[in-house]
């Protein structure tokens, strides 16, 4: 089995790459993030913005919605990057995302661009969560 900890660091190098094709001409917060799905495959994702700012999509979404896209089923881990003093988290939206397509061991790091990381599971950063469970009970 390959190491987990440098899945994680190259999860990281490819959400940092990524975060070049970042599109925030407005906010000028330019996140990456890449996804490693349950196919082995990675995904990245860049922060696209609009002059119409709520279509604004996050980096993380984006990249979790190639992997579904082109087939995925389950993400094992997601690293977000971003040009931060402490390692960048997910917002509350994109939380909700990862929640429906994260396995229980799925690892999600927030790291900067000095390469500062933060690892949590998808439970720590949304406790008490709506999922498909609460639809069916
Ligand atoms: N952003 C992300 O890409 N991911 C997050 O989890 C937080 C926010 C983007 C959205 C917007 O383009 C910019 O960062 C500032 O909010």
């Amino acid at each position: 089995m390959v190491n987990m900890k440098r899945i994680l660091e190259i999860l990281v190098d490819k959400a940092k790459e990524a975060r070049k094709n970042a599109y925030a001409p407005y906010s000028k917060f330019k996140v990456g993030a890449a996804v490693l799905a349950d196919n082995n495959e990675i995904y990245t994702g860049v922060n696209v913005e609009n002059a119409s700012y709520g279509l604004t999509i996050c980096a993380e979404r984006v990249a979790v919605f190639k992997a579904v896209s082109e087939g995925a089923k389950q993400i094992k881990a997601v690293a977000i990057v971003a040009d931060t003093d402490a390692p960048v988290p997910p917002c509350g939206a994109c939380r909700q995302v990862i929640l429906e397509f994260a396995t229980k061991e799925c690892k999600i790091v927030m790291a900067n661009l000095q390469g500062k990381k933060m690892i949590k599971t998808i439970d720590e950063l949304l406790p008490y969560s709506f999922t498909s469970e609460v639809l069916n009970e």
